[in-house]
């Protein structure tokens, strides 16, 4: 046994140096004729409080662990019912006390025995550790092979000497917190655990030890260039190109190119005395040129999003099934791009990366950024004892992925503040790779990088320096390099609850500038883990539902997809926002003009088609024959003449694109793009002829019994003016609303009061409005009803007078809201709010759709009928919020199950929000399951509503999607659809 260095003053765990015993770094390759064992499945596991609670006689062989739990592996052990995960953003989860750690330090002891297949040849071998959070020490029969930290990268110990044909006993200690640590604050759960593969790799004689391809492509002569260096040294034959090479030398052919949307990859060999590998290859060339990222000669864009790993049973454990999936949505939304933010991923991304088409920014597993809470005292990356345990990461990142064509660009980490460890981290991965730029966003001198990368920027500063007109550094040199570089948003748009708003301004942005490259949303996922309630119905937790001391809350849940990998409103919204062809009508013309937004590819792999519909009611349709169009051209496309229709009403041109042919991310007639246009002009009050269902003759109001006022199909209290009954079934009057249950954007940033809006809403009182009647007015015709609308200790209102009318069946209401002394915030919402019946539960609606829409997120809606049940039109944010508005609604139906319901029009056309439960039950709710179904359909109709923004990390509002306090007018009509349209829950029919 391996006794720890007596003289050692501090454990391995704590000392600042990366590891011991460990072999060089290089490449990761998934297959070759080299032997491996998956050591992953079932250890025997236990779980101490302490790093030093048990000594390491479990390591022996012999050891009888029968009585230990057992622990698949790979996995987080948290998340196997051992501990707690616990989530901080920013903060440290203990003392700043750089490089010691808590005493209390979660440590599990993993033991396992293996046997070598029978045909297993002896020899060198290799023990590889893909990933274990975060620091470990590994002995294999009772051999101390030595200690690793680097939670996200890999380690390989040699073992060949020590493996026996039978009971080999693995055994590795982790230990949960480490000096590494400090160097992982990323904003994600703590977990510790081996949660990546542990294989036994077979070392034959002559087998590669490393090997580096080096592939270029010349876009002026369509050549590409390959050398293959590799220790030691062998052949590369490339079949397709007729290639049979000895390594180490270089070739030029012609070639196709590889780029993310053209992933075109040769399949190749590399064998050398004693292994085959096989290979694809794919040629490109990065290059910064004029202040210009390119790829093969052409400036591309990013239309990117940052992808933490993460799964809400198994953490940071992905299968490759998930990884897949992860990359075929991020396809089929026309996501071109991923910033592996904060580490690198499982190396099987990267291959599916390059076989599906991806551009890749790796970024090193590092991040410091907890130290700027203490004012950035100790920081790592100034502190030269840390720069060996810095280049230890830049190096294991760099040898393992060096062989992606996918990767673009290396990024030296995330929010690690300046110094100089920075910097010799970016000189050695020069050195060691000059073909790809270096990205690192936390030095706004840009002293190491190749391109100036920013978060959070918001429009106009990002317009600002897209005109690379941005305020100047101190430092005229630096200012000038900068101002020469290309520009990108490695985060942008924070995804986080109902949002993001903004995106469509922040991309007419990205396709104005050269310089702006594009950017990557935060983020892809949110890491909600998956929890139950007494009852067995799921839901997801986040920061604080675990007991930690210090949390972030749902900070941790700020993704385009729902943890269960549903995509959010967000993200479809992002797919319509960055799709790469830009269709647009002109139909005084009677034309359509298609724009090739790619950077490669023609439009040769998308058909296109129109529809046209009355109404909503789908009519002809036809296809395009589109003419060759490269990248950054366009076509021009004649329309059909217009089609005559039986229906009448507004008609709207449909033109879309979808893939021509199955492809390896979606099927033949996958949706890519999208454009509506009118074909004729809306009706009056934004209705056709046809949309409107006609009255009768005009009522007038009467005196009833009661205290009543009959009027029409309405009934009112005299009193109040409150409409009691319609057609005779009661409902809670529709009155002045404006109060929403905040989003985390209107929440803001708890560092930036100016962003809190919720706070500020709350402080001016609009969440406790009171309505008191002014007057109720019985005229000739109408019944109108004055109402001073305000909140205590106020002295502002929202003047408001509704007047009823009705002809036939139809109720007709119109609401003049004037606002009255100083108004200093936006309003949630200006609209009307009613309850009804809860058995309403099917909604049918002319307007935009299908999902939810708010003002600066609603490019992905379209005008159309569309259906919903009430639970379909709720979106289950991971903090319930505000959600679920449809916009520019014509008419709504709500219907029971017997066909019996109201009808609601709006003149102009509304936003419709319909739920189970109130705003404030939604306002109250922390999770999903707090959500619990009511007695009433509440209903909205709203006038206009508030922005999203992204302030819950990023920009406010814009300032044309706020709601200010404005006088307003609006109308609706009520038009019961059956005598018994509503029935009070427990009343028998
Ligand atoms: C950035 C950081 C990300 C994440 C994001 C907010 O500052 O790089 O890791 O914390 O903000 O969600």
């Amino acid at each position: 046994m391996h006794e720890p260095e007596p003289s050692a003053a501090v454990p391995y765990y704590e000392d600042m140096a990366p590891g011991t015993g460990a072999l060089p770094p290089r490449a990761w390759w998934p297959a070759s004729d080299a032997r491996r064992v998956g050591l992953g499945g079932a250890w025997r596991f236990r779980l101490s409080a302490t790093a030093q609670a048990e000594d390491d006689s479990f390591a022996r062989p012999g050891y009888d662990a029968a009585r230990w739990d057992v622990l698949p592996v790979p996995s987080h052990w948290p998340l196997q019912g051992y501990g707690q995960p616990a989530y901080t953003n920013v903060r440290y989860p203990f003392p700043v006390d750089p490089p010691y750690v808590p005493t209390e330090n979660p440590t599990g002891d993993h033991l396992r025995t293996f046997d070598l297949p029978d045909d297993w040849p002896g020899g060198a071998a290799v023990l590889r550790f893909e990933g274990v959070d975060s620091c470990a020490r590994v002995w294999l029969n009772g051999t101390e092979l030595g200690t690793f930290k680097g939670s996200r990268l890999p380690v390989e110990f040699e073992v060949g000497e020590l493996l026996r044909p039978q009971q080999n006993v693995l055994a590795v200690r982790v230990h949960q917190w480490s000096s590494g640590s400090y160097l992982e604050d990323q904003d994600m759960w703590w977990l510790p655990g081996i949660f990546r593969e542990v294989t036994l790799i077979e070392r034959p004689e002559g087998a590669v030890t490393d090997f580096f391809v080096h592939c270029g492509y010349d876009h002026t002569t369509g050549t590409g260039t390959l050398r293959v260096d590799c220790e030691p040294g062998g052949t590369v034959t490339v079949p397709e190109l007729g290639l049979d090479i000895p390594t180490g030398e270089p070739v030029i052919v012609p070639v196709e190119p590889w780029s993310a949307e053209l992933p075109r990859l040769y399949d190749a060999e590399l064998a050398t005395e004693g292994e085959r590998i096989p290979l694809r290859i794919g040629f490109r060339t990065v290059a910064v040129e004029d202040g210009v990222l390119k790829v093969n000669g052409r400036r591309i864009a990013f239309r990117g999003v940052n992808r933490h790993e993460f799964d809400p049973d198994h953490g940071r454990a992905l299968d490759q099934e998930t990884m897949r999936d992860d990359l075929l949505l991020m396809k089929q939304h026309n996501i071109n791009a991923v910033r592996t933010s904060h580490y690198p991923p499982h190396p099987a991304f990267l291959d599916l990366c390059d076989e599906l088409g991806m551009w890749v920014i790796d970024e090193c597993d590092l991040e410091t950024h907890g130290f700027e809470e203490v004012g950035w005292r100790g920081n790592p990356v100034a502190d030269e004892r840390w720069t060996p345990a810095l280049l230890d990461r830049a190096a294991r990142m760099v040898e393992r992925d060096k062989n992606h064509p996918s990767v673009v660009m290396w990024s030296l980490g995330n929010e690690c503040g300046t110094g100089a460890g920075l910097s010799a981290m970016a000189s050695w991965i020069r050195e060691r790779d000059p073909a790809r730029p270096i990205h690192y966003e936390g030095d706004l001198s840009c002293a190491d990088v190749d391109v100036y990368s920013r978060m959070y920027a918001d429009h106009a500063e990002s317009e600002l320096i897209g005109r690379r007109a941005e305020p100047p550094l101190a430092d005229a040199e630096s200012d000038k390099r900068r101002r020469n570089m290309p520009f990108i948003l490695c985060e942008y748009a924070h995804a986080m609850g109902n949002g993001p708003g903004g995106l469509a301004e922040y991309q007419r942005i990205f396709d104005t500038y050269e310089r702006c490259q594009g950017g990557f949303v935060w983020e892809w996922i949110d890491h909600g883990l998956r929890r139950r309630t007494a009852d067995g119905t799921a839901y997801f937790a986040y920061g604080g539902d675990f007991g930690e001391e210090l949390h972030d809350g749902n900070f941790v849940c700020d993704g385009l997809l729902f943890p269960d990998r549903t995509p959010s409103p967000g993200l479809v919204e992002y797919k319509k926002v960055i799709e790469p062809v830009r269709i647009a009508g002109d139909v005084g013309r009677g034309q359509v003009t298609v724009t090739n937004r790619h950077d490669f590819a023609d439009l040769s792999g998308l058909a296109f088609s129109w529809t046209y519909e009355v109404a909503g009611v789908a009519g002809d349709s036809g296809r395009f024959t589109v003419p060759l169009t490269g990248p950054g051209q366009s076509a021009v496309l004649d329309l059909p003449p217009m089609p005559r229709s039986p229906a009448e009403g507004e008609a709207w041109w449909t033109v879309r694109a979808v893939l021509a042919e199955d492809t390896a991310w979606a099927p033949a007639g996958h949706e890519v793009a999208w454009a509506q246009f009118p074909a004729a002009q809306r009706g009056p009050g934004g209705l056709g002829a046809a949309d409107r269902v006609h009255g009768g003759a005009p009522h007038a109001p009467r005196l009833a019994e009661g205290g009543m006022v009959v009027l029409g199909p309405g009934t009112f209290d005299a009193a109040t003016g409150a409409l009691r009954y319609l057609a005779g079934a009661p409902l809670e009057a529709p009155r002045l609303d404006v109060w929403r249950a905040p989003t985390d954007n209107d929440r803001g940033m708890p560092w930036f009061p100016d962003s809190q809006l919720d706070r500020q809403w709350r402080e001016s009182g609009l969440h406790r409005m009171r309505h008191r009647v002014v007057r109720v007015a019985v005229g000739g015709d109408t019944l109108t009803v004055t109402t001073r609308v305000a909140a205590a200790a106020a002295d502002n209102a929202l003047l408001t007078v509704y007047t009823w009318s009705a002809a036939g069946d139809r109720l007709h209401l119109d609401v003049a809201v004037t606002p009255e002394g100083e108004w200093r915030l936006p309003l949630p919402r200006l609209g009307v709010r009613m309850g009804l019946c809860p058995t309403l539960d099917s909604v049918e609606w002319y307007g935009g759709g299908p999902g939810e829409a708010y003002p600066d997120s609603r490019t992905a809606a379209r005008v159309g009928r569309w259906r919903a049940s009430v639970e379909e039109l709720q979106t289950p944010y991971v903090r319930p919020q505000e959600n679920g508005a449809r916009p520019d609604v014509r008419w709504s139906e709500l219907r029971r199950a017997d066909g019996s319901g109201l009808r609601i029009e709006g003149a102009p056309a509304y936003w419709l929000t319909a739920r189970p439960w109130s705003t404030e039950a939604l306002d109250a709710a922390r999770h999903t399951t707090d959500l619990v179904r009511e007695e009433t359909l509440w209903v909205h109709l709203d006038h206009a509503l508030h922005g999203l923004g992204s302030a819950s990390c990023g920009p406010l509002t814009l300032p044309g999607d706020r709601l200010e306090a404005a006088p307003a007018a609006f109308s609706f009509t009520f038009v019961p659809l059956e005598a018994t349209w509503c029935v009070p829950p427990g009343v028998e029919q």
